[in-house]
């Protein structure tokens, strides 16, 4: 066949670029942005100025590895939205560009979407995937989503959070405690160390398969000004049972709305996505849940968890496989959920 999309990404802080030859993955470059360590938080309009240097030579090199010319690709997708628009703009732009120069389609694709099919990667790892329909428990710094997935391009959200996202309380909290950013994987690294029963923090009660997680971010803010007004060292002597606490408090929040959703809809195959799909403490949940509750479930590689090309490149694949290509005029677009 030799049908071979070029995904690129550039929603947030990492540029992205991959290279899919009939499904099987052949490249996937990242260059990520340690301009905002010094931040606390992505600032938007540098994102977009590193974007700018880096698209060239990502894109280059993930054409290299893949060994083919570019004159070979037969489809460019990329990342159309959701995400910071001037970050978006380089992609996008960029992509039209490379596509129209080499006289080739152009395929759109919705970042949320790339990241629940970021499961049917194919590398050289053997791995499982799920069959449709399935659950995906989609977490990041933006999103906190329940998807029924019963297509490639049909995908239904039942649920979702009604104010931050649990990436973003993590990194909030983090942020907090004075300890670097992004907030994740310092939490996911301290928690391990920690006591997860010695602290409690507020849970939402909302209806539905919604999630909310603005209480738990004041309820951890507010408790953490009395106890450091007792004892100026209290984070530093307490940071891994603090770390351990939040993190079960997330986790605890996700799989409750999660088992409910897979409950009621009677589905077992359970999917996992995004940036906090890389925590620990929310692995070991979904392996616990699939002992206690029969659930077959899937678990993306740490690479595929956070923004990345290959997920684009794979979700260009299967619109490109029905010819569902988008207008050169189309413009990208910041808020959206799943179409
Ligand atoms: O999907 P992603 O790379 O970017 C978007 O938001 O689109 O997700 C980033 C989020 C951040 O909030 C980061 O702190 C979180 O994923 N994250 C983690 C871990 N690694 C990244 N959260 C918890 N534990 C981790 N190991």
């Amino acid at each position: 066949m030799n049908d071979i999309i070029l995904g690129i990404e550039s929603s947030c802080d990492d540029t992205s670029a991959a290279v899919i030859r009939d499904g099987v993955l052949l490249s996937n470059v990242v260059a990520s942005q340690s301009v905002h360590e010094a931040y606390g938080g992505v600032v938007p309009e540098l994102a977009s100025r590193a974007h700018q240097q880096n698209i060239v030579p990502v894109v280059s090199e993930a054409i290299k590895r893949a060994g083919i010319d570019r004159h070979d690709l037969s489809a460019v997708a990329f990342t159309r939205g959701p995400g910071l628009m001037g970050s978006l703009l380089v992609g996008v732009s960029f992509a039209k560009g490379l596509a129209l120069s080499l006289g080739i389609p152009t395929i759109d694709v919705n970042h949320l979407q790339a990241h629940v099919l970021a499961h049917f990667i194919k590398d050289d790892e053997e791995r499982r995937q799920p069959t449709f329909p399935f659950l995906c428990l989609l977490v990041s710094g933006g999103n906190s989503q329940i998807i029924v997935v019963k297509d490639f391009d049909d995908m239904e959200v039942i649920g979702q959070t009604i104010d931050d996202a649990a990436g973003e309380a993590i990194d909030k909290c983090s942020k907090v405690m004075g300890l670097g950013y992004p907030g994740g994987p310092i939490i996911d690294k301290l928690a391990r160390q920690g006591d997860a029963t010695r602290f409690q923090f507020a849970k939402p009660h909302i209806p539905g398969y919604d999630y909310s997680f603005s209480g738990l971010k004041t309820s951890f803010l507010y408790s953490l000004r009395k106890w450091v007004a007792d004892d100026p060292d209290f984070i530093e002597k307490n940071k891994a049972d603090l770390a351990a606490s939040l993190e079960k408090t997330i986790v605890d929040i996700l799989m409750s709305k999660l088992l409910k959703a897979a409950k009621d809809l009677k589905i077992r195959q359970v999917a996992v996505a995004g940036g906090v799909s890389a925590n620990t403490g929310l692995r070991d949940a979904f392996r616990d849940y699939s002992d206690k509750y029969g659930w077959e479930i899937y678990i993306p590689k740490f690479s595929y968890t956070t923004d990345n090309a290959a997920m684009v490149a794979i979700t260009g694949y299967h619109k490109y496989l029905k010819g569902d290509f988008c207008d050169i005029a189309a413009p990208a677009y910041s808020r959206t959920t799943i179409k």
